[in-house]
């Protein structure tokens, strides 16, 4: 079964063609991030505008694998696509609703089924898609099928969902069934990555520009900064799978303040602020995380979102999981599969999704992500 998905809930847009779930056959991404950079962070106007004029483009070049450069696009879809999937939500509502108005035009012209797609549900996936390709390199039977659940995932599963604006945890009874267990309350771990980048004046989408500066600080040689030590955001056992990360935020506003008033706010104190900042927020994420592997006796860690791209984040999770009783496999995707793209969306469209009539298919901002079933 072959799904062509559309992605535009934030400030990219995103076509790909994806094979029973998991086998890519083609992925486009066009990102606004210099747009971005220019405005000082996502204005949602300015990123529909350009999602508007990237769509169809974006969609054209993701179904070339298809067919020959004279076929249309509509002919291509006629001929080798089963299904449309697109994100509803949650996300901006002029970004979704460019791609979910596209997605149910096409479906309409070429009267192919619709498959509407929950954004931070559907970024596990990207595990599936990643997980089955590294699988199909040691199958030698060539006969066989890939629509059944990898080998190598074992369930119970985990599942870490980080990005821009969510940070939540999941329990996966297998490919389709989860449960929600908790999320953040207030700022994602996204949100204060990319809060502290543009403090340090690194930008838009600084969660890399973070890691980065984060690396350039040798831990041994510098002194810690001056203030209080950053808090660690919500470990207490109230909210045992809960995040919360403004008081962080709030905390890292304060001592950027300080820093910068007693004119200290120089390349070694950013390279320190950003390595405390990292700690802090991995080490939440990963407390918790192993904190249910434990009391659900997982098999499984998915961490997915593009939080998960954090080089830091993947290594303190393979540090910390021998230190645990339970035996536990961790499965991050590659970076390309971490951040916003339409692979992941089909392969939920394939694994989770159900089609519904396309005159049902809406854009809902704030679809929820606390799904139990
Ligand atoms: O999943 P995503 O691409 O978009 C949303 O659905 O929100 O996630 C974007 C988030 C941003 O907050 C960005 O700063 C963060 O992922 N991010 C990172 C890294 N790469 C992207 N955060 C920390 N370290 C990274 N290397
Ligand atoms: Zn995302």
């Amino acid at each position: 079964m072959r799904i062509l998905a559309i992605e535009s809930s934030c400030d990219e847009t995103a076509a790909a063609v994806v094979e029973n779930g998991t086998k890519i056959i083609s992925t486009v991404v066009a990102t606004s991030h210099a747009m971005h950079e220019k405005y000082g962070g996502i204005v949602p106007e300015v990123a529909a505008r350009m999602q508007l004029e990237s769509i169809l483009p974006t969609i054209t070049e993701s179904l070339i694998p298809l067919g020959s450069a004279s076929q249309s696009m509509a002919e291509k879809i006629d001929n080798h696509i089963d299904a449309i999937a697109v994100t509803v939500g949650p996300g901006l509502i002029g970004s979704l609703l460019v791609g979910v108005e596209a997605a149910k035009t096409i479906a309409y012209a070429t009267q192919k089924p619709i498959i509407p797609v929950n954004h931070v549900l559907a970024h596990m996936y990207a595990n599936f898609v990643h997980a089955e390709q590294n699988t199909d390199k040691q199958r030698n039977d060539d006969n066989k099928e890939t629509n059944q659940e990898n080998p190598n995932i074992h369930f119970p599963a985990i599942s870490l969902v980080v990005s821009g604006g969510h940070t939540e945890l999941y329990l996966l009874k297998n490919t389709k069934e989860m449960q929600w267990l908790g999320g953040t309350i207030d700022d994602a771990a996204g949100e204060c990555f990319d809060k502290t980048a543009r403090l340090l004046g690194f930008g838009h989408g600084g969660g890399l520009a973070i890691q980065k500066a984060a690396a350039r600080c040798k831990k041994t040689e510098s002194s810690p900064l001056p203030g209080k030590a950053l808090p660690v955001p919500m470990l207490s056992k109230e909210h045992v799978f809960d995040f919360s990360f403004s008081g962080l935020k709030t905390a890292i506003l304060r001592k950027v303040t300080t820093l910068r008033d007693q004119n200290m706010l120089d390349d070694s104190a950013i390279s320190r602020l950003s390595y405390e900042v990292q700690e802090t927020i991995t080490d939440v994420l990963v407390k918790k995380t192993l904190k249910a592997v434990t009391q659900f006796e997982a098999k499984a860690i998915l961490l997915s979102g593009g939080v998960s791209a954090n080089l830091r984040l993947r290594e303190k999770f393979i540090k910390t999981i021998p230190t645990i009783p339970s035996s536990v496999d961790f499965f991050v995707p590659p970076v390309p599969l971490c951040t916003d793209n339409a692979v992941y969306i089909a392969s939920y469209a394939y694994f989770r999704g159900s089609s519904i009539p396309v005159d049902e298919v809406n854009a809902i901002p704030d679809l929820s992500v606390e799904v139990s079933s």
